[in-house]
């Protein structure tokens, strides 16, 4: 029998938690970009509606895009549909159908947002991959939900660096379930 999948969190979070404002992202880091491709590329991702709608282009490539909702009949053009976190987890653990072209590992699936998912996920999670920026968002709309210290290790830690349009200081961090 396959290894269970394992679950992981990827988020870009400020010193106080924030992640959204206005349905949108508080950041855009060049970098941190390229470091979400990477680690989702060929892994499915989950996420829920509102996260997906803040695409500017629709589906992300090259990896299966599957979509939490309660709406029945919602457009499911190149994205997959679940109505549950569970119902969504399970499906990212079989073989896709409607999208052979996409190579997907489900040894490990990635939660992708937003807070409504990442509360839900992160008591299945064993790997949080977070951006933190060194700021703090009190304006903000949209939270992470606080991480126990106590459960977690600080498997890689990057650095701190600095997004050179921004000015803003950030760095990575892995953590592993204890
Ligand atoms: N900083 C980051 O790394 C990051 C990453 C992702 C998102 N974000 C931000 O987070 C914000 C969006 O977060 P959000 O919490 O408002 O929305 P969300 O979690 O992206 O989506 C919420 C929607 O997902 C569906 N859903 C979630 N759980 C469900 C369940 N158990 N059963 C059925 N449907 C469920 C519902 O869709 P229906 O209403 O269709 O039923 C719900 O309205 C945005 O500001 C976004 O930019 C930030």
């Amino acid at each position: 029998m396959p290894a269970s999948p394992v679950i992981s969190i990827i988020v870009a979070i400020t010193r106080d938690n924030a992640i959204g404002l206005g349905g949108d992202q508080l950041y855009y880091i060049s970098s941190d970009l390229r470091r979400f491709r990477s680690i989702t590329m060929g892994h499915p991702m989950v996420m829920g509606r509102r996260t997906f709608e803040s695409f500017p282009r629709g589906p992300l490539p090259g990896r299966r895009n599957i979509v939490i909702t309660s709406r029945p009949g919602y457009p499911s053009d190149g994205i997959e549909l679940a109505p549950s976190l569970p119902d969504a987890l399970a499906l990212a653990a079989t073989s896709p159908t409607g999208t052979e072209d996409i190579k997907s590992d489900s040894s490990e699936i990635v939660v992708i947002g937003g807070a409504s998912v990442y509360r839900q996920a992160l008591p299945l999670a064993s790997r949080l991959y977070l951006t933190v920026i060194e700021v703090d968002r009190p304006d903000a709309d949209t939270f992470f939900p606080p991480i126990d210290p106590s459960k977690w290790t600080i498997a890689e830690q990057s650095d701190p660096m600095i997004d050179p349009p921004t000015g803003l200081t950030y760095r990575y961090l892995t953590l592993t379930r204890r």
